[in-house]
């Protein structure tokens, strides 16, 4: 090759589309993060980035895509706080995410919303809690499975209150808003990114949300501190993930482009409209989500060890 030096450079990257991996429903939380950014991230590598849903097992069946992709940069994962939960609450995990992915950036910290059918007979949080505590309640919780955001804040809720429920598993939170109008679903904890539309147009009711402030975009909906759950505080967050080996330059060319999409105006707007915020550049890189999800990766064993939620 000394010989012929073009033959040896790398190829241009990227010289073709991309595919970000959702491993949620369409038209839920994952995806509308992932197609908003996905489209200011094609503006900024001038190739098209396109979201493909592949659904199941809590997300984990998304991420065993990516595991398994080519590492050339032109499979990545968009995955959420599930990645740091899964190693723990999977007693044979499926895959390693410090081994096996590699972190390109952090892309939005997300408030979560404790949300119920509209025809619940309880109309705030205080109620919410006697209906949950009261004798012989048979309640459903939805969730996104094992893994997944929405587990993990209902995990939560149930450890705390101590009541039983029937955790319903669906395959992202986008399905659970269609049963969950219909009456089917009574109880979720899910995103903002998929929440705010239903809850402004009281298709859901909000009890509240999980975040220590009221959020700007739900001015109306109460904290869980004010409605007598304080110890239900949970953000989520969601990074980009490429498969393990991918060339560093590669990794770095696709974090660039994702601090360009989160300084892009439209994202801005978008997320603000769903009472989410960019990551700032500074955790938008590699080495920032890498410490940051070996740190919740090990914030989470305790407290999910400790919840005995585990599935083979
Ligand atoms: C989750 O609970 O992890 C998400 O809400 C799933 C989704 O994007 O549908």
């Amino acid at each position: 090759l000394a010989a012929f030096p073009a033959l040896a450079q790398q190829p241009r990257f990227p010289d073709k589309s991309i595919t970000v991996i959702v491993p949620f429903a369409a038209g839920g939380p994952t995806d509308v993060v992932a197609r908003q950014v996905a489209e200011a991230m094609s503006r900024a590598l001038g190739v098209a980035v396109v979201a493909e849903n592949v659904t199941g097992a809590g997300g984990t069946l998304g991420a065993q895509r990516v595991v398994q992709a080519r590492p050339d940069g032109y499979t990545l994962l968009l995955g959420n706080i599930g990645v740091a939960t899964a190693p723990t609450l999977y007693r044979r995990p499926p895959y390693d995410p410090l081994t096996q992915l590699d972190a390109i950036g952090l892309i939005t910290p997300v408030p979560m919303t404790l949300i119920g059918r509209p025809d619940l007979p309880a109309k705030n949080l205080p109620e919410l809690l006697a209906w949950l505590r009261r004798p012989g309640a048979e309640v459903n919780i939805a969730h996104a499975g094992l893994g997944s955001a929405s587990q993990l804040c209902g995990t939560l809720l149930r450890s705390i209150l101590q009541t039983p429920m029937t955790p319903v598993a669906f395959r992202g939170t986008a399905p659970v808003m269609t049963e969950m109008m219909a009456g089917r679903i009574d109880i979720t904890c899910d995103q903002t990114t998929n929440t705010v539309p239903y809850i402004r147009d009281n298709r859901v009711r909000a009890f509240a949300v999980t975040t220590p402030q009221r959020l700007a975009a739900l001015p109306d909906v109460p904290t869980t501190t004010e409605g007598g759950l304080p110890q239900l505080q949970v953000t989520i967050w969601h990074g980009f993930y490429a498969p393990h080996g991918t060339p560093r330059p590669v990794i770095d060319r696709l974090a660039q482009s994702l601090r360009a999409a989160l300084a892009d105006p439209a994202v801005l707007n978008r997320f603000s409209d769903l009472a989410t915020t960019a990551e700032p550049p500074e955790r938008a890189t590699p080495d920032a989500h890498r410490a940051f999800l070996e740190a919740e990766i090990a914030r989470w064993r305790p407290i999910l060890s400790a919840a005995g939620e585990y599935a083979d």
